[in-house]
């Protein structure tokens, strides 16, 4: 088996340098570990970016994707599979509503649900509605459109100009997304946590507004629940927290149990805007990945996943906070469900990640003063107390920074 050091070298060669990777290469993973190439082991808590839900190989999602793989791998959407359209009816069955279209990323299913916003919403033949607002701080992907509706400026910089229609009001202003939601406007399109921007919470009465704003103005109101969807937060969905419905939600991450799959669900009359070639995509809903998808959310609800996510979560944050407690390098600790972030009075955040990982703990660094923690929600008491005692720990050291 090759070292480290050949993984790290073919790495440097043959790759285009734009991950900053930590100085570890895995070779497997079961349940909330990863192992690494001298087959020490790590708990994982950044769960490959909030995509692991059900553990790492949970038989039921390896058993599901052999089967498929040796069964149907891929036909295209030229034609009908059973997998795809048993996972369309039962997303459409969490929801209580929608259609579906199957996207391979996040990014994709974002970027099918600004297309479908724009035409529904200039269905009735009105010519000016394009425009698209979005939150200062969010993430929606690094494609040319989904970039622009990125509210992360510094991200723009290399590639602008970027597509002009996207805006962005400040997180939770209620009085700038009033005066940006206009009559050109087609969508609002928020995160209900936003993952990437390091773990900031909408509050329930920005997303009432918002729904209040596209109701009065004809817009689609878009939630992108790629990070926070199928349980992170506590519920199924992250929406749920504030009872607001959107007219489409976007999922990608968990959904295929580790294979790339993402979703855009719309309401059936929004959904209906498009029509034969208004989009596509080759490889959208394939067998194996809708296969994953359909293990993956089965053992979700057959586990208490949700539930055990809303526990863990809660823990979580108790036992950072407890441990954290005093300590003035601290600013805050904040999260729902499995979704938090230890935020810092100082850009140190890349450096704890470090010092994690020493101890054989995985966690990321969103921003420079914000640590995530989005391990798998099969997270037990344990795995919760020993990453909190670690994070702990290492703030310690930074009191006096
Ligand atoms: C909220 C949100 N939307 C969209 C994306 C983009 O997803 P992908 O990387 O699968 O394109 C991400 C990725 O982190 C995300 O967190």
């Amino acid at each position: 088996m090759s070292t480290f050091e050949d993984i790290r070298t073919a790495e440097a060669a043959y790759h285009m340098h734009v991950y900053g990777r930590q100085p570890v290469a895995f070779v497997r993973g079961e349940g909330m570990h990863l192992y690494d190439t001298n087959g020490r082991a790590y708990l994982d808590f950044v769960g490959g970016i909030a995509v692991i839900s059900t553990g790492h190989s949970h038989p039921d999602v390896v058993r599901a994707i052999q089967e498929q793989a040796a069964t149907l791998s891929h036909v295209s959407n030229l034609y009908y599979t059973e997998p795809q359209v048993k996972l369309a009816q039962r997303l459409h069955d969490l929801l209580g509503w929608g259609k579906v279209f199957f996207a391979n990323s996040g990014a994709e299913a974002n970027e099918c649900a600004v297309k479908l916003a724009r035409k529904h919403t200039l269905k009735d033949g009105a010519k000016s509605k394009f425009k698209v607002v979005a939150a200062m701080g969010s993430f929606h992907g690094r494609t040319v459109a989904t970039l622009a509706a990125t509210g992360q400026p510094h991200k723009h910089e290399p590639f602008a100009p970027l597509p002009a229609e996207f805006s962005h009001v400040p997180l939770n202003d209620e009085h700038a997304l009033d005066s940006a939601v206009g009559d050109e406007t087609s969508a609002v399109l928020l995160e209900v946590i936003q993952g990437e921007g390091g773990v900031n919470l909408a509050t329930p009465e920005f997303l009432n507004a918002a729904r209040k704003f596209c109701d009065e103005r004809g817009a689609v109101l878009i939630f992108d629940e790629v990070q926070t969807g199928l349980g992170r937060t506590g519920r199924w969905f992250a929406f749920e927290h504030a009872g607001v419905i959107p007219d489409v939600i976007t999922l990608a991450k968990s959904l295929g149990g580790g294979l790339p799959i993402g979703a855009c669900v719309a309401q059936d009359e929004i959904a209906s805007a498009f029509g034969r070639g208004d989009h596509a995509t080759t490889f959208g809903g394939g067998p194996v990945p809708s296969a994953a998808a359909l293990a993956t959310i089965d053992v979700i609800d057959r586990e208490g996943l949700v539930e055990n996510s809303a526990r863990m979560g809660e823990r979580l944050v108790a036992s950072l906070r407890a441990k954290t407690a005093g300590n003035p390098a601290v600013k805050e600790v904040r999260g729902t469900g499995l979704l938090v972030a230890v935020q810092l009075n100082g850009e140190w955040a890349a450096d704890i990640v470090a010092a994690a990982l020493l101890r054989g703990l995985l966690v990321n660094n969103v921003t420079p003063s914000a640590v995530r923690l989005s391990p798998p929600l099969v997270a037990t008491a344990g795995d919760i107390d020993r990453a909190a005692g670690v994070i702990g720990e290492i703030v310690d050291g930074y009191r006096t920074a």
